[in-house]
């Protein structure tokens, strides 16, 4: 297990490091927030360990930082400090800190609590089954606000990392996946629905899938919305099932629903990536979305809340969004211009146009956080 210890006294760095490496922690070691966030961003430790009282960025401006980060939120951190008053303990536990404890520090006392998180921390990361794709579902509470960009988008940065991907696309009325990527699928979940019970065991799904040149297999929508009616949630959940064996990540396309199909893989789902706009409408409709998933049981960690096509003069920036829906912006997704629109047109994903504007370093950070 990764320890990260963020502390400014250099005496008690080496005082913490040289005990948890002898309790058979490895221990990397940072000398204040700005370096502590970068650490933990880029070598993902298991539990973080920092003090409160820093230069630069205090303990509880780091805790904040690392909880709006999708890839970092889940990991524990634990604050030391020698502020003892109440209030100072409360904004801890308020920025989003596991535990607190008051320095000085009780050494075997903090070993404990570093073994009850990690305990906590194995039995509820939201991991796959080993073998079967992680299920990546993308969706909004509104139609059009960039859930098929996104999807398209993120299909081909994971393909980047020689992940094998399958993009589906459960837009059963009127999906337009392919396009995305210029590709004419001349099968797709219509033709593989009406096939499934007689092909058993042997789905030959080079048929059904298409693959594009940059990496990921589509899984096309029905190409007639009345083919629509075959589609069932038990059709659905039958290839998924199939397809996570053959892939590692999968990645559906959602359109706003609440039926049994989409609430099935909203349970399902090892993150559930909702996009947004910074429109009231769409915002109305995510706040009420946010809270179904709530009320579903989904929980918050697996949620990875995108605000695409931010404009500078909307006047609705991230933190006015954060206040609406109660809960942190996970990612912000610049308005990426008319090279957005020639994207689709060219059917080919932004982010393999080389250039490296705000949106396409953004939708970097998305996959990195999957
Ligand atoms: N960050 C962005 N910047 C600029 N344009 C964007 C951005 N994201 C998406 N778009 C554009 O918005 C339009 C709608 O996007 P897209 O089709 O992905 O939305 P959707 O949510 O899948 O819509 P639908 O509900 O029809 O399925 C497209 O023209 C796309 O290029
Ligand atoms: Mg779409």
């Amino acid at each position: 297990m990764r320890l990260l210890v963020v502390d400014d006294e250099p005496s008690v760095r080496k005082l913490l490091k040289r005990f948890l490496e002898s309790r058979g922690f490895e221990v990397d070691v940072a000398d204040n927030g700005v370096l502590g966030w970068q650490a933990a961003r880029d070598a993902q430790p298991d539990l973080i360990v920092s003090d409160v009282a820093m230069p630069e960025m205090d303990g509880y401006e780091l805790v904040r930082t690392i909880r709006r980060n999708p890839s970092t939120a889940a990991i524990p951190v634990i604050l030391l400090s020698a502020m003892r008053e109440a209030d100072r303990v409360v904004a801890g536990y308020e920025s989003g800190a596991d535990d607190y404890l008051a320095k000085p520090v009780d050494m075997e006392v903090l070993r404990h609590k570093i073994d009850a998180l990690l305990r906590r921390a194995q039995v509820t990361a939201p991991t796959a089954a080993p073998g079967l794709a992680k299920l990546i579902c993308v969706t909004s509470a509104k139609g059009g606000v960039g859930t098929s960009t996104i999807a398209a988008n993120i299909a081909v940065l994971l393909c980047r990392r020689n992940e094998t991907v399958c993009a589906f696309d459960l837009n059963i009325e009127h999906g337009d996946l392919p396009i995305f990527f210029d590709l004419q699928p001349k099968m797709g979940i219509g033709e593989l629905a009406r096939e499934i019970n007689t092909l058993g065991e042997n789905i030959p799904w080079d048929d059904f899938l298409v693959r594009h040149p940059s990496g990921p297999r589509v899984l096309a929508a029905p190409f007639k919305p009345h083919d629509a009616s075959v589609v069932t949630e038990e059709v659905v959940t039958n290839v998924i099932t199939r397809l996570r064996v053959l892939h590692d990540y999968l990645v559906v396309d959602l359109p706003p629903s609440y039926n049994d199909t989409a609430l099935s893989i909203y349970e399902a789902a090892e993150r559930l990536v909702v996009v947004t706009s910074p429109e009231l409408t769409a915002l109305r409709r995510t706040r009420e979305f946010l809270g179904v998933l709530a009320g579903l049981g989904v929980p918050d960690e697996r949620v990875v809340l995108v605000l695409n096509r931010v404009f500078e003069v909307s006047g609705i920036d991230a933190s006015r969004v954060e206040a609406f829906l109660r809960r942190p912006v996970n990612i912000s997704i610049p308005h990426g211009g008319t090279g957005f629109l020639e994207a689709v047109s060219m059917g080919r994903p932004a982010v393999l146009n080389g250039n490296n504007s705000g949106a396409v370093s953004a939708l970097d950070e998305l996959a990195r956080a999957l």
